[in-house]
C-alpha cells in the first residue's frame, strides 16, 4: 500500500473526524434505507398507454420504441386483463388511423366505431374494474397529422374546439372513464365539461394535458401512431415553448378553472420542475407523462448494454414521485409491475 494511505488510515482511527452528522448511518443497511425511504414508486402509481390496430390476433412492433406492440382489439383486451391482473390501475388508448380514413378535419374522430371507441367498449365489457382513459385530439386522424384544424397554415381554435366536444362525448359514449385533451387548443376543458355535463356524463373524468410542451420527445410515439411523416411544419403554435415554466402554472390554473379534476405534465423526465411547480402551486392531482422519446432512450442504451435497463427504468418512474407526481403515464407499466410484484 502506498504511505499515504497507510498514515490516513492511521490518523482515521486514531481521532476521526469530529462530527456528529453522519448522514451515511441511516444507509448503512438496506432495512434503514427502506425506513427512511421518502417516496416509493406502487403499482397504483401506474397507467399504461396502449395503441391500437385495425384487425383480429394482430401484434405488431414499433421500430422506434423496442418491446412496445401495436394491438388489435382483441389483443388490447387481453394486455388488459393482464394490467388488471398486475394491478395496474388504468390503461390508455392511441390509435393507428388507416391513412385512407384520415383527412383534413380528422372526421374518423367522430366515428362512433373507430378504433379507440372499439378498444373502449371491449374493454370495458371484459374488464370492468380497469379505469380507461382516453385522448381528446385529431392528429391521429388528421392528413395533415395536427391536434386541429388547419386552415392556410394556421390552427383554428374554436372550431376544432367544438370537434373535440363531439369527439368527447363519443368516446363517452363508449364508456371512457377519464377524457383526457391532449391538444391544448385554449378553453377545450370547459367546453368539453360543459358538453358532457349537458349529455348526462357528469361522471366521467377530465385529466387535462395542461402543460404540454412542444418537445421533441414524442418523435417514437408519432412513428407508432404513423403521423410523423405525416406531419406539415411544427406544434409550436398551440403546445408549449420549452424555455417557459410560469406559464405552466397559467394553462394549469385554466384547466382547474375550467373543470379539470387532475392534471398532467408531458414530457416528464426533462420537465420535473413543472411537476415540483404544479404540485406546490395547486395540490390536486398531477400525472406526469413518461413520453415516448423517453421511452427510447432509455431502450436504447440498455439494449446497447450502455445501462441497466430496470433499474434506469425504476430510477426515472421514482423521479416522477419524488418531483410531486401523484401517477405516471408509461409504456413500462407493466414491465414494472411485473418487476415491483417479484420484489415485494
Ligand atoms: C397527441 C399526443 C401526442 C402524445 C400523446 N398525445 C403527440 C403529439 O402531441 O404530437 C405523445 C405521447 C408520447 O410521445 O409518448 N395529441
Amino acid at each position: 500500500r502506498p504511505l499515504a494511505v497507510e498514515t490516513a488510515r492511521e490518523s482515521a482511527r486514531a481521532e476521526g473526524l469530529k462530527i456528529t452528522q453522519r448522514p451515511r448511518r441511516n444507509r448503512k443497511a438496506e432495512w434503514s434505507r427502506r425506513l427512511v425511504r421518502e417516496h416509493t414508486l406502487t403499482v397504483d402509481d401506474l397507467i399504461w398507454p396502449l395503441f391500437v390496430i385495425e384487425g383480429e390476433r394482430r401484434r405488431e412492433p414499433i421500430a422506434s420504441m423496442p418491446g412496445v406492440e401495436r394491438l388489435s382489439v382483441d389483443e388490447i383486451v387481453r394486455e388488459a386483463e393482464r394490467a388488471a391482473r398486475l394491478g395496474i390501475p388504468a390503461v390508455s388508448f392511441f390509435p393507428y388511423t388507416e391513412k385512407a380514413l384520415r383527412d383534413p378535419t380528422g372526421s374518423e374522430a367522430l366515428n362512433r366505431n373507430n378504433l379507440v371507441c372499439q378498444a373502449v367498449r371491449a374493454v370495458k365489457r371484459a374488464v370492468p374494474e380497469i379505469g380507461v382513459m382516453t385522448d381528446v385530439a385529431l392528429d391521429p386522424y388528421t392528413s395533415h397529422g395536427h391536434d386541429g384544424i388547419l386552415e392556410d397554415g394556421a390552427i383554428l381554435n374554436d372550431e376544432t374546439v367544438a370537434l373535440l366536444v363531439e369527439q368527447s362525448l363519443i368516446q363517452a359514449e363508449a364508456g371512457t372513464d377519464i377524457i383526457a385533451p391532449s391538444d391544448m387548443m385554449d378553453g377545450r376543458v370547459g367546453a368539453i365539461r360543459a358538453g358532457l355535463d349537458k349529455a348526462g356524463f357528469r361522471d366521467v373524468q377530465i385529466m387535462a394535458y395542461a402543460a404540454k410542451y412542444a418537445s421533441a420527445f414524442y418523435g417514437p410515439f408519432r412513428d407508432a401512431i404513423g403521423t410523423q411523416a405525416a406531419l406539415v411544419g411544427d406544434k409550436r403554435t398551440y403546445q408549449m415553448d420549452p424555455g417557459n415554466g410560469a406559464e405552466a402554472l397559467r394553462e394549469v390554473a385554466l384547466d382547474l378553472d375550467e373543470g379539470a379534476d387532475s392534471v398532467m405534465v408531458k414530457p416528464g423526465l426533462p420537465y420535473l420542475d413543472i411537476i415540483r411547480r404544479v404540485k406546490d402551486a395547486f395540490g390536486v392531482p398531477t400525472f406526469a407523462y413518461q413520453v415516448s422519446g423517453e421511452y427510447a432512450m432509455i431502450e436504447a442504451a440498455a439494449r446497447n448494454g450502455w445501462l441497466d435497463g430496470d433499474r434506469a427504468m425504476v430510477e426515472s418512474l421514482l423521479a416522477f414521485k419524488r418531483a410531486g407526481a401523484d401517477g405516471v403515464l408509461t409504456y413500462y407499466a407493466p414491465r414494472v409491475a411485473e418487476r415491483l410484484r417479484a420484489n415485494a
